[in-house]
């Protein structure tokens, strides 16, 4: 089914900062699958941190790009960015606009601005325009590029959507073959796409210390940190399935869920001892699996074996400091910043895990995307246990 001219639904954000009041509704042309990618019909989009930390500037000046940052690509891009040119000359270097336009709409080369916005099918105008870099989708596919090999029309998939542009906030959206993988009935869809970032993430950190997931290996002793989390409470799955001891922190009310994801010992990070990260049993780590954010290197270095190391997801500018530090000092105990690589076979071993059951995923809760600024918001306060899902 082309979608091609057809409006969709979407939420975007137009300028830094602003939060989940800076989020906007808006409705635009779905996307075109250009020719290695697939269009998906949107059933679950799982939000990140990283959404709105991009959002607030994380990544500055690189991310979001400056003109036009659009969920995925729409029809008739080549005719808008014609026209922008048009318009950007005629208002000068200060009027940055950008029409959300229509593929058969003509705009002249001498037409004014004001004609111009008249004139545009929809009306939208923008500055900056942004779009929410939600990357985590599970749907069904509509359309598929001519290169496109491994699906067709009608698949179940789950997607990591251009992770620079994001556009899970949408009713459609485009990703690269390269990065989806089929989904199984067994998966619902939300569980699918809460798994992309979050379980990749921990999947990649386990992997870094060489913990064998088949339960082959020499045990070890895991701390995970924040495994009430999205990366987290996988990370907690995945390490068991492996030959691990699994000490974990978490706040008092998710103390019984991480035990029954299969920790074998559960710290209250608000009390001195879960902040001491101290394993009640005396363990030494020789791995931690660090979620958590701010804990400096003093806190882990007296709770690791003599060659234990820190896989850090939430790296600040001091973790890479220390990181050189260790590595110039030839410390055996060591800081490692982990950012991550994302590997379709690592999604489809993750979804195959999914569908046999031994991959869970704990939702926190569930928006509709006419409600995906609260899901923003939920995101933002840092409580969340589990997962955040929009659906459209
Ligand atoms: N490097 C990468 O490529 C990468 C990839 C994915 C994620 N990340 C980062 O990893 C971090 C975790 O992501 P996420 O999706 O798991 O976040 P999340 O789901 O928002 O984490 C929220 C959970 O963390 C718990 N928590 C917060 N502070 C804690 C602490 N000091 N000790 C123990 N638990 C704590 C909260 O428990 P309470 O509600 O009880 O406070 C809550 O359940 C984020 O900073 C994210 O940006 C990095």
């Amino acid at each position: 089914m082309s979608m091609s001219g057809k409006l969709m639904h979407a939420v975007w954000y137009d300028s830094y900062g602003g939060g989940s009041a800076g989020l906007k509704h808006v409705e635009v042309p779905a996307p075109t699958p250009s020719k290695d990618e697939v269009l998906l019909k949107i059933e679950a989009a799982s939000l990140n941190p990283v959404d709105w930390k991009t959002q607030e500037g994380m990544f500055r000046p690189l991310l979001p790009r400056k003109f036009p940052h659009l969920p995925g690509k729409f029809d008739g891009l080549s005719v808008r960015i014609n026209c922008w040119d048009v318009v950007s000359k005629q208002l000068g270097a200060g009027g940055h606009l950008l029409d959300i336009h229509h593929h058969g709409d003509k705009v002249g080369a001498n037409q004014h601005a004001a004609d111009f916005k008249k004139q545009s099918k929809y009306g939208f105008m923008y500055k900056d325009l942004f779009v929410g870099t939600v990357t985590d989708a599970a749907g069904e596919v509509l359309e598929v590029g001519p290169e496109v090999k491994n699906f067709k029309v009608g698949d179940k998939i789950v997607a990591m959507l251009n992770p620079t542009g994001g556009g899970g906030l949408a009713e459609y959206a485009v990703a690269k073959q390269s990065l989806t993988v089929l989904r199984p009935p067994e998966v619902p869809a939300a569980d699918g796409a809460a798994l992309v970032v979050a379980a990749l993430t921990a999947h990649q950190a386990l992997s870094s210390v060489r913990i064998k997931l088949d339960g082959s290996g020499p045990r070890m002793n895991i701390l995970i940190t924040a495994a009430s989390g999205g990366v987290g409470h996988y990370a907690v799955q995945l390490a068991k399935l492996g030959n691990t001891h699994v000490t974990a922190t978490c706040g008092a009310r998710n103390l019984d869920l991480v035990k029954s994801l299969g920790a074998d010992e559960v710290l209250d990070y608000k009390t001195p001892e879960g902040a001491s990260l101290k394993s009640p049993s005396g363990q030494k780590y020789d791995a931690v699996i660090h979620c958590a954010s701010s804990t400096p290197w003093s806190a882990f270095e007296p709770n690791l074996s003599p060659t234990g190391k820190v896989i850090d997801v939430t790296p600040v500018l001091s973790t890479f400091w220390t990181y050189a530090l260790k590595k110039l000092t030839f410390s055996k105990k060591q800081l490692l910043p982990m950012i991550l690589t994302p590997k379709s076979e690592n999604m489809d071993y993750l979804v195959k895990l999914a569908k046999e059951g031994k991959l869970k995923t704990v939702i926190d809760s569930k928006y509709p995307l006419s409600k995906a600024e609260d899901a923003w918001a939920k995101s933002i306060d840092g409580h969340a246990t589990g997962k955040i899902i929009v659906e459209p």
